[in-house]
C-alpha cells in the first residue's frame, strides 16, 4: 500500500470538520477535502464565520484552507479523487420504526457508503469515523463488496473519534490514543498501517492502537458509556449528599484521590448533555437487548435514567424553593450550550429545564455567550416542547448579557459552566441589585462560591450541597 495522498471526509460536522482540518494542518503532503450535502454548512466553512465554535479551530482552518484543506459540496468528485475516505456523518437515535428511541439510525452511514460504491473509480480505504453499533462495518463491507470489481477494491477500517467538544483541537493534536480497527487479513492490516502512517505525522507510535474491527467499534460505545456512568454515579451521590449534609465536591475529591478512580469526570451537575452520551448508551442498551442480554441492557440503561432523574430533581427543587409555584415568575437561565466552550446545544440540559419552566407558566430569560437566538428558538420549538416559534417568543426572552437576563428575575439558574459565570468574573452584586427579593440562585454546575454569594444576600442552592453542610 502506497502512502495516502488524498483524503475525503464525508460529513463536515463537529467531528469531520475539526478532525480532518487537523489532519491537513499536520500533513501538508496530503490533500484533504471535507464534503457535505448541506451547502449552508460548506459555505460557512469557507467563510469568516465557521459553522461551529471550538477554541483553536479557526487558526487551524485558516492556516491550511485553500492550500491542502478544502470544503466542498462536490461529494462525488472528492470520493473519486481520494485514496482514503472518512465517513463522518451523523448517527442519531432512531425516531421511529424498529428500535425507535434506542437504536442508532444508520441511514446516513448507508447512504454515504452507497455513494462511495456507486461513484468510486479506483480502490479506496473506507474509514468509519461515525460512532456506530458493533458490526456496522460488516454491512458497509457487504454494500462495498457488491460493487467491487477486479480493478476496484475496498478496505474498511474503524477509527472512532474520541475528541470532546470544547477541547476538540487540543484533543486532536494531543490524543490520549488513536484507535484503528481492521479485519485481520493481509489487506486489512496494510490499510490499518496506511491510516496509522497518516496519524504518525504527529502522534507517537505507542499512542496508535490497532485492534480488530469489532473491538474498535465497541470500544467507542464502551468509552462513552463509562464516562457517562461516572457522571451518573456522582449525580446519584449528590442526591444522598443533599439529604445528609455531605458535600458532593468533598466526596468526589476524596474518591478521586484514589489512583484507581482518578479525579476526572467526577463533577456533579444538572446532568450530562451533548449529542453522544445518551445516544451511544442507548445504542449499547439496544445492542445488549439484541444479543439477548437483558441484565446488561438494564445496567447501562440506568445511567440514562439517572441523568433524567437528576434534571427533574433539579427542577422540582427550584419549584419547591420558590414557594411551590413559579407561575409568572421570571427565571434567568445562564447558559444554553450543553457545556462550556461550545455552541452545541444538542441534548443540552437547558432544553429540558426550560421546557419544564414554561410548562409551569414561568417567564424565562436566557443568556448564552455562544448560542444565537435562532438556535435557541429552534431547539425550544421542537414538537413536544413548545409547538410554535411564536409561543416560544411569548414565554422566552433571549438576552445579550447575564445582567439583562437577571434584571427583575426571581431566580438565576446556572446551567452551563461558562467561565464568565464564575463569581470572580461576573459582578454578582450587580446581579443581586437588579433582582426581585428574595433573590434565589440555583447552581447546577457547582460553579460559584456559595458562602460568598450568601453574604451578598442571595439564597443559594447548589446541587449536592446543603446550606447546613458540615454543621452538626
Ligand atoms: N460531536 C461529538 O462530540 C462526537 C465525538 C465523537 C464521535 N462523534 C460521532 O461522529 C459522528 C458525526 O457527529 P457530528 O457531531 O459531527 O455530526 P453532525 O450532525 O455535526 O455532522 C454530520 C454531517 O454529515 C452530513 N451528512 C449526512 N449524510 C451525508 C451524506 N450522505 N453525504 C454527505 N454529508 C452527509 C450532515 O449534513 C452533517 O453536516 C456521529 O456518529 C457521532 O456520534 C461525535
Amino acid at each position: 500500500m502506497t502512502a495516502v495522498k488524498s483524503i475525503c471526509c464525508i460529513g463536515a460536522g463537529y467531528v469531520g470538520g475539526p478532525t480532518c482540518a487537523v489532519i491537513a494542518y499536520k500533513c501538508h503532503d496530503i490533500k484533504v477535502t471535507i464534503v457535505d450535502v448541506n451547502p449552508a454548512r460548506i459555505a460557512a466553512w469557507n467563510s469568516d464565520k465557521l459553522p461551529i465554535y471550538e477554541p483553536g479551530l479557526e487558526d487551524v482552518v485558516l492556516a491550511r484552507r485553500g492550500k491542502n484543506l478544502f470544503f466542498s459540496t462536490n461529494v462525488d468528485g472528492a470520493i473519486q479523487e481520494a485514496d482514503l475516505i472518512f465517513v463522518s456523518v451523523n448517527t442519531p437515535t432512531k425516531k421511529s420504526g424498529m428500535g425507535a428511541g434506542r437504536a442508532a439510525d444508520l441511514a446516513y452511514v448507508e447512504s454515504a457508503t452507497r455513494r462511495i460504491a456507486q461513484v468510486a473509480t479506483s480502490s479506496k480505504i473506507v474509514v468509519e469515523k461515525s460512532t456506530v453499533p458493533c458490526r456496522t462495518a460488516q454491512s458497509m463491507r457487504t454494500i462495498l463488496e457488491a460493487n467491487s470489481t477486479d480493478k476496484i477494491h475496498f478496505d474498511i477500517l474503524s477509527n472512532p473519534e474520541f475528541l470532546a467538544e470544547g477541547t476538540a483541537i487540543d484533543d486532536l493534536l494531543k490524543p490520549d490514543r488513536v484507535l484503528i480497527g481492521a479485519l485481520q487479513t493481509p489487506e486489512g492490516i496494510r490499510a490499518q498501517q496506511a491510516l496509522a502512517d497518516v496519524y504518525g505525522h504527529w502522534v507517537a507510535k505507542e499512542s496508535i492502537l490497532t485492534t480488530n474491527l469489532w473491538s474498535s467499534e465497541l470500544s467507542k460505545l464502551a468509552a462513552n458509556a463509562m464516562l457517562a456512568q461516572r457522571i451518573s454515579s456522582v449525580n446519584a451521590l449528590s442526591a444522598i449528599c443533599e439529604a445528609t449534609g455531605a458535600d458532593v465536591d468533598e466526596v468526589a475529591y476524596a474518591c478521586g484521590r484514589d489512583s484507581r478512580l482518578g479525579s476526572k469526570f467526577l463533577k456533579a451537575s444538572v446532568g450530562f448533555g451533548g449529542s453522544c452520551f445518551q445516544k451511544d448508551i442507548l445504542n449499547l442498551v439496544y445492542l445488549s437487548e439484541q444479543l439477548n442480554l437483558p441484565e446488561v441492557a438494564a445496567y447501562w440503561h440506568q445511567v440514562v435514567i439517572m441523568n433524567e432523574y437528576q434534571k427533574k430533581r433539579f427542577v422540582r427543587n427550584i419549584i419547591k424553593t420558590l414557594f411551590n409555584t413559579i407561575t409568572n415568575k421570571k427565571i434567568a437561565v445562564l447558559g444554553f450550550a450543553f457545556k462550556k466552550d461550545t455552541g452545541d446545544t444538542r441534548e443540552s440540559a437547558a432544553i429540558t429545564l426550560i421546557k419544564d419552566f414554561i410548562q409551569e407558566s414561568a417567564r424565562v430569560a436566557i443568556y448564552d455567550p455562544k448560542v444565537d437566538r435562532q438556535q435557541i428558538v429552534m431547539d425550544l420549538s421542537e414538537p413536544g416542547v413548545v409547538d410554535t416559534q411564536q409561543q416560544v417568543e411569548k414565554h422566552v426572552q433571549i438576552c445579550s448579557s447575564a445582567y439583562e437576563a437577571a434584571k427583575d428575575a426571581d431566580a438565576v439558574v446556572l446551567v452551563t459552566e461558562w467561565d464568565e459565570f464564575r463569581d470572580d468574573q461576573l459582578d454578582y452584586a450587580k446581579i443581586y441589585d437588579g433582582m426581585h427579593k428574595p433573590a434565589f440562585l440555583f447552581d447546577g454546575r457547582l460553579l460559584v462560591n456559595a458562602p460568598k454569594l450568601r453574604k451578598m444576600g442571595f439564597k443559594v442552592n447548589v446541587i449536592g450541597k446543603t446550606e447546613l453542610a458540615g454543621k452538626a
